[in-house]
């Protein structure tokens, strides 16, 4: 891939919670990048360090968190080596995130206008008649009808969808060049979720926005994402372009979650199809984190596996390049 074409390029993250004996890796040498204008998929199981990830790169973990990285770039700066200032200006900016539990993340004691107003006066230095004209344009943008008077209400005279479409309005007011979207509609019902993800789809394709979209639903990948990062336990194990991933699947567990649809693009899929669970912090076994619930585990499986190339991506398992395997021979 051309260096240059990227945008945001994440090398050997790690996070780790508290200290001493207590001290947990929730997020262990994650290494993501991502093109201009293209979507980057990240799934696994809940638990498995996503939320995580994408909030040390936004630099929302409390102080508990120690965060390393070899690289953390975002369109050609080294955010490792920015102040907090100018970071501030780039995240929040040129970077925002948008949550799954919209009802929550916005501020039940101010208005519609106030809560977007506050962030296009902090990052865009508008005031007066332009601030009410561009709430006025995003709200539109999002969809919201009646949007005038939608303007004066507070959060909870807003329906779920409906609060969702203000916090993307509010993500999207700075035109930013990286929309992280953590299971944006995992909240909302069916109908409202399926109405959302065509507003988010429409909207990277038509501004041309980079977007990280965190989801368990796999159908979500196929239809809209170029690449995908599958995670497990804290570690990245296997990315792909879409569709590939779907055909040709290098990690036991991306098979296992393809495994876990029947057919795919059909509404949300929690991924339990292995059997046991994610280790917890005190239970990760020495080698491969998979390996107590693999099917193809071997001796070997007891050291760590690294990243090696695959057909279509990268992948972390000694088995991806056995070639009997995808015909159903077990090693
Ligand atoms: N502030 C925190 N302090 C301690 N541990 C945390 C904190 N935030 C997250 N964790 C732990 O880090 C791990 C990864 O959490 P994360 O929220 O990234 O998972 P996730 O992949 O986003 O899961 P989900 O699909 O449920 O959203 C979990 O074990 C979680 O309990
Ligand atoms: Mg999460």
């Amino acid at each position: 891939m051309n260096k240059e074409e990227l945008l945001l390029e994440i090398d050997n993250l790690s996070v780790t919670f508290g200290k001493g004996h207590r001290a947990f890796r929730a997020v262990d040498k994650v290494s993501l990048s991502l093109k201009k204008s293209e979507v980057l998929a990240v799934v696994g199981e809940s638990g498995s360090g996503k939320s995580v990830t994408m909030m040390a790169l936004m630099g929302l973990l409390p102080d508990s968190a120690a965060i390393t990285a070899d690289k953390l770039m975002f369109g050609g700066q080294d955010l490792q080596a920015l102040s907090t200032r100018a970071k501030r200006q780039i995240i929040g900016k040129d970077v925002s995130m948008i949550f799954q539990d919209a009802m929550s993340s916005l501020n039940p004691s101010f208005t519609v206008q106030m809560q977007i107003g506050e962030v296009l006066k902090t990052h865009l230095g508008l005031r007066g008649a332009a601030v009410q004209q561009r709430i006025l344009d995003l709200l539109n943008l999002v969809e919201i009808p009646d949007a005038k008077n939608r303007m004066e209400v507070y959060p909870h005279q807003l329906s779920g969808g409906m609060s969702q479409r203000v916090m993307i309005a509010m993500a999207l007011a700075c035109e930013p060049k990286l929309l992280i979207a953590d299971e944006p509609t995992t909240a909302l019902d069916v109908t409202v979720q399926a109405q959302i993800m065509e507003l988010l789809a429409r909207l990277q394709r038509e501004t041309h926005m980079a977007m990280v979209l965190i989801t368990h639903d796999l159908g979500l990948v196929a239809e809209n994402a170029h690449d995908v990062a599958v995670m497990y336990a804290g570690q990245v194990v296997e990315t792909s372009v879409v569709p590939d991933i779907f055909r040709q699947p290098a990690h036991p567990y991306t098979e296992a979650l393809l495994q876990a649809i029947p057919e795919l693009a059909v509404g949300e899929s929690r991924l339990h199809s292995l059997p046991g669970v994610v280790p917890s912090q005190y239970d990760r076994p020495a080698g491969c984190l998979l390996s107590p619930r693999c099917p193809y585990k071997q001796d070997r499986c007891g050291t760590p596996p690294s990243m090696q190339i695959s057909a279509h991506g990268l992948v972390r398992c000694i088995h991806a390049t056995l070639p009997k395997r995808h015909e159903g021979s077990q090693p």
